[in-house]
């Protein structure tokens, strides 16, 4: 089993997939860190715990032991010596700032892990995939005990931690930082790939050496936003799409976030995951827990590509819930962009019976179906159907959507209140706001305070009335602003600090009661396109709206971006109507589109009997691969960002090697380039596979020699590649 604890040394050795993970009980008690990276054998690691380092201006503690500035640790407290960046920052009663931990108590539950109490969290679908380790952690003077989970998956190179703080004295302690996880590295030769962006521009890909300091991805937006996700690659220098170290870090939380990348004075890197500390602080009355959310470590020695298939493959097996889980997707058809607000239960169905013809499966009527709402101005938080605007209740456009063929799907956007609502003159203190101050607005309208029960229950009952009116089997729940003003009235000061973590808390809670109430609706998660695409999100929901950007060339960056992290199958991805975009073609647009969970946004009412036509073989096409795009090992061969992103190549490789689809694509034309090839990956080098065009090739020779892709080329071209393997001649002759 992947945990194993020597009692002599007493060191802890995780081997996840084929990584390892050390560390050992120093006689102190400190957790020390001795390694993480490429499996190695259960060797005695302690001559890598260096202890009696030391440096000038770093004190010793106390007891005379070296001093915690220079050693390598697990769960580093403030305060007391070690300078560096800390996982655990708390405030005694008496005002003082200083923890220490010290180890206390281990478990290994074996083919356990346990659950995150009100947070998304990874599960196991049975007890051979992981073990999971619990390292309880004291400072006895302040009464708090720290439990540090770590799941070790036995056939994936990731490891998923977790904090969980319990205060065991006699008096509140104000939590000010606790993080998920800490590694501490013994260097500084590393390189940090993160996801920056901005709204129609999200997940575009950034690579940038570690220095003497700190590097910080944060959000402190209320969200995990547009502008840097909750994600980052450390990795060798040398590193690579297909090749080279690289530890991946990643949180299963909605919320503001940060990951730390800090380079010490003795040229050691700490890397902390967890809850932005800042205008953070949990209060914790004696008897009281506090559990941060969860911390996705990964590594691969294969480079980019191969820590994005370990992260793919345990997102869709281990995270993604629900009916939704493995089933194929609709390919749905979306209202916004071809209606806006302007829309009524005739126009709706009119773009159902058109859109049948493209044999497209949902129809989705978006943002304007509610309260008063023909604008952004006003009516969130009032979900009820206006019927007068329909011109017919929900039940019966469902009904007439149905009727055309297609299944029908809905828009909410929960976390919001217009000022100019009905609601809002209810409760308007229920939008988040700071007593005095000036309200904020955004798109014009308020968040409301999720952290209110009361919230809570209001759009769980107002929303199941709506769900419970028709037959709604998609529900795109969007997010339009970023939180201001972010106060509770309901707690005391000391606990406003606890605010926009309890916010979280409040969603989660709703999305967990919603989608147990309605097990059969496929939820996509959005906000403004992807401004919230994380793990936290995608527990409850099993896709999220990419961007709002449909653009095929813009798509290329963002999709090639949100792939480093997120599995294929869970972005949303459309055509759009050419005027929201350069290219024109259909094809080239779904051909971006269907490396995805594929639809359309556009007026299906406008289109000529020709482009009907081709919507149809590109919907056909999609459902031809659909299930290898859905389940297969993604490869990134020719990135957008290079060769100044004219040509952009990817790749999906079935599970078992038996398929695999090449989609390549121009941006402009590439003049005199001789004979562009691309070099598919992840094949079976020994075995046949044949070409579309009929021609047979072993494996190593499509990998090594490569695929030419004649007469490719123009502005805006796509070539697509499927190819099979042959099965063995003599099952051949026996099929037959
Ligand atoms: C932002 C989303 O990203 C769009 O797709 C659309 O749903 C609008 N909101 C509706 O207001």
């Amino acid at each position: 089993m992947p945990i194993h604890y020597d009692n002599n040394t007493q060191i802890f050795h995780l081997q996840a997939g084929q990584s390892s993970y050390a560390m050992q009980v120093s006689n102190e008690g400190y957790l020390c860190h001795l390694y993480y990276g490429k499996r190695i054998s259960q060797d005695d690691l302690s001559y890598l715990n260096e202890t009696g380092r030391g440096a000038s201006f770093a004190p010793n503690p106390a007891d005379g032991s070296p001093t915690l500035d220079t050693r390598l640790q697990e769960f580093p407290g403030a305060g007391v010596g070690d300078f560096r960046v800390p996982a655990v920052g708390v405030r005694a009663a008496n005002g003082a700032y200083a923890v220490e931990l010290k180890v206390v108590s281990h478990a290994i539950l074996t083919g356990e892990k346990p659950a995150l109490p009100g947070l998304p969290a990874f599960y196991l679908n049975d007890a051979n995939e992981a073990d999971t380790l619990e390292i309880t952690m004291e400072d006895a003077l302040l009464g708090l005990r720290v439990k540090l989970y770590y799941t070790a998956f036995a056939g994936e190179n990731v490891i998923t931690r977790w904090a969980v703080a319990e205060n065991h004295g006699t008096a509140p302690l104000s939590i000010e930082n606790l993080q998920s996880a800490c590694v501490d590295f013994p260097r500084m030769d590393l390189d940090m790939v993160s996801l920056h962006g901005a709204w129609n521009r999200e997940r575009h890909v950034e690579r940038h050496p570690l220095f003497h300091g700190s590097t910080v991805i944060a959000s402190r937006r209320g969200s995990s936003s547009h502008q840097l996700n909750p994600f980052a690659v450390l990795c060798d220098k040398h590193a690579t799409e297909h090749s080279g170290s690289a530890y991946g870090v990643q949180l299963v939380y909605s919320g503001n976030f940060k990951i730390e990348a800090e380079v010490n004075q003795m040229h050691c890197t700490r890397v902390t995951v967890g809850i932005n500390p800042e205008n953070f602080a949990w209060r914790l009355q004696p008897g009281e827990s506090f559990t941060t959310p969860e911390a996705v470590l990964s590594y691969s020695d294969e480079g980019f590509g191969g820590l994005s298939r370990a992260l793919h493959r345990v997102t869709r097996n281990n995270l993604v819930r629900g009916e939704w889980k493995h089933k194929l997707r609709p390919i749905k058809i979306n209202s916004w962009e071809a209606a806006y607000f302007n829309f009524d239960a005739d126009k709706l169905v009119a773009f159902a019976r058109e859109a049948a013809k493209t044999d497209v499966d949902l129809l989705v009527m978006d943002d304007g179906w509610f309260g008063l709402r023909n604008d952004d101005t006003t009516s969130l938080g009032d979900w009820f159907v206006n019927e007068e605007k329909l011109g017919c209740s929900l039940k019966e456009l469902a009904e007439r959507v149905n009727a055309e063929g297609l299944d029908f799907g809905i828009w909410f956007e929960p976390e919001m209140i217009s000022p100019d609502s009905e609601l809002y003159r209810k409760h308007p203190d229920w939008a988040l706001h700071i007593p005095e101050r000036g309200r904020s607005l955004g798109r014009r309208q308020c968040v409301i305070n999720m952290a209110l029960p009361e919230v809570q229950d209001y759009l769980f009952d107002s929303m199941s009335a709506v769900l419970k009116q028709a037959n709604i089997t998609y529900l795109k729940w969007d997010f339009n602003r970023n939180l201001t003003e972010v106060f509770c009235n309901s707690l005391p000061a000391n606990q406003q600090g606890e605010v926009g973590h309890r916010f979280y808390l409040g969603l989660y809670d709703l999305c967990e009661r919603l989608v147990q109430a309605f097990p059969h609706i496929l939820f996509e998660s959005c906000s403004g396109g992807g401004g919230r695409f994380d793990l936290g999100m995608l527990y409850y929901m099993p896709q999220t709206w990419t961007s709002d950007n449909t653009d095929p060339v813009d798509r290329l960056k963002i999709q090639w971006g949100t792939s480093m992290a997120y599995p294929i199958m869970t972005m949303g991805a459309h055509v759009a109507a050419p005027y929201h975009g350069r290219a024109g073609k259909i094809g080239y647009r779904a051909a971006v589109a269907t490396t995805g969970a594929f639809g359309y946004e556009l007026d299906p009412t406008k289109l000529t009997d020709e482009q009907i036509a081709e919507m149809r073989e590109c919907n056909a096409e999609f459902r031809r691969h659909q299930q290898l795009v859905s389940t297969g090992d993604f490869y990134r061969l020719v990135s957008p960002y290079d060769n100044d992103g004219h040509y952009t190549a990817w790749q999906f490789v079935s599970p078992d090697k038996s398929e695999t689809l090449i989609q390549c694509f121009t941006v402009f034309n590439l003049h005199n380039v001789w004979d562009l090839r691309v070099y598919p990956q992840g094949l079976d080098a020994d075995a046949q596979y044949e070409l579309d065009c009929g021609a047979v090739l072993h494996g190593d020779t499509i990998m090594h020699a490569g695929l030419r892709l004649q007469h490719f080329g123009g502005d805006f071209s796509h070539r697509l590649l499927f190819l099979k393997k042959k099965p063995p001649a003599a099952e051949a002759d026996a099929s037959q």
